[in-house]
């Protein structure tokens, strides 16, 4: 399971590859801000018009409603983006969700809880439920400190904003969250097969106790 590996850079969504054997499903938090009907418009193209279910905490156009499904959702409120994902068996999630530039200037702690808290919640949800997710950082992550020319991804990133810290975070603790997920995996791994060799080795100590026993019981039974 590759779900929650970061990917840094640029995305190509026409190259995207799925291994689903069906179409998958996709849930879009945030998606009525600038980026998300576009995308939605995008992916319902591509795998139909129910597969997407775009989702914000603003109610929506007629339009919006009638280009597929749609439904209130606030990344706040953990139980519910896991029930929109448990009900509606979604795969992906896109997150949208955040307080932009100005906004997030001048809102800091609102846009600490929807950068940060929400994403750490839509990891969680993702976490539980074997999801894919995929999360927009953006060029305010990086600061005057950062090379301007060729400025690579993994460089110095001392943004002076807060959207830029609650970017950073989010980058972080998704890259941190990757690889923390893999290795907790590999140590359940190792616990099982530890479990088995103990199991197996309890089950020959308990036959072999009780083929001695039998052969003392013969002994003695000839002996007498
Ligand atoms: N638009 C850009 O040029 C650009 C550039 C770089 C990165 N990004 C990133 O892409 C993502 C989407 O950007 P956008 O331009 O569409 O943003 P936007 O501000 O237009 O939309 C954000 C949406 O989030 C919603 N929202 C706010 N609080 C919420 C909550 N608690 N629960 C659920 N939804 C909530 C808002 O209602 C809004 O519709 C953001 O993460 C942003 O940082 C955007």
């Amino acid at each position: 399971m590759n779900y929650l590996r970061p990917v840094i850079g640029r995305v190509n969504l026409t190259n995207c590859v799925h291994s689903y054997a069906k179409p998958p499903r996709t849930l879009i938090t945030g998606g009525l801000g600038q980026l998300g009907t576009a995308l939605a418009t995008r992916l319902r193209e591509k795998y139909g018009r129910d597969s997407v279910i775009l989702t914000d905490v603003k109610k929506p156009s007629h339009k919006v409603y009638s280009e597929g499904p749609y439904a209130y959702i606030n990344i706040l409120n953990y139980y519910e983006i896991e029930s929109m994902v448990v009900n509606e068996g979604i795969d992906w999630i896109v997150n949208y969700s955040a307080l932009l530039s100005a906004a997030a200037e001048a809102n800091v702690s609102v846009a600490m809880d929807i950068n940060m808290k929400g994403f750490e919640n839509v990891l969680n949800v993702a976490k539980a439920h074997d999801l894919r997710v995929f999360c927009p950082s953006t060029i305010g992550a990086f600061g005057p400190t950062s090379p301007r020319k060729k400025t690579p991804d993994l460089t110095i990133q001392r943004p002076k904003t807060v959207y830029g810290v609650t970017k950073v975070y989010m980058e972080l603790l998704g890259e941190v969250s990757s690889s923390a997920f893999i290795y907790g995996n590999v140590v359940l791994l190792i616990c099982e097969v530890v479990k088995v060799f103990v199991c197996v080795s309890a089950c020959v100590s308990v036959c072999v106790s009780a083929c001695v026993s039998v052969c003392v019981s013969t002994c003695k039974h000839n002996i007498s």
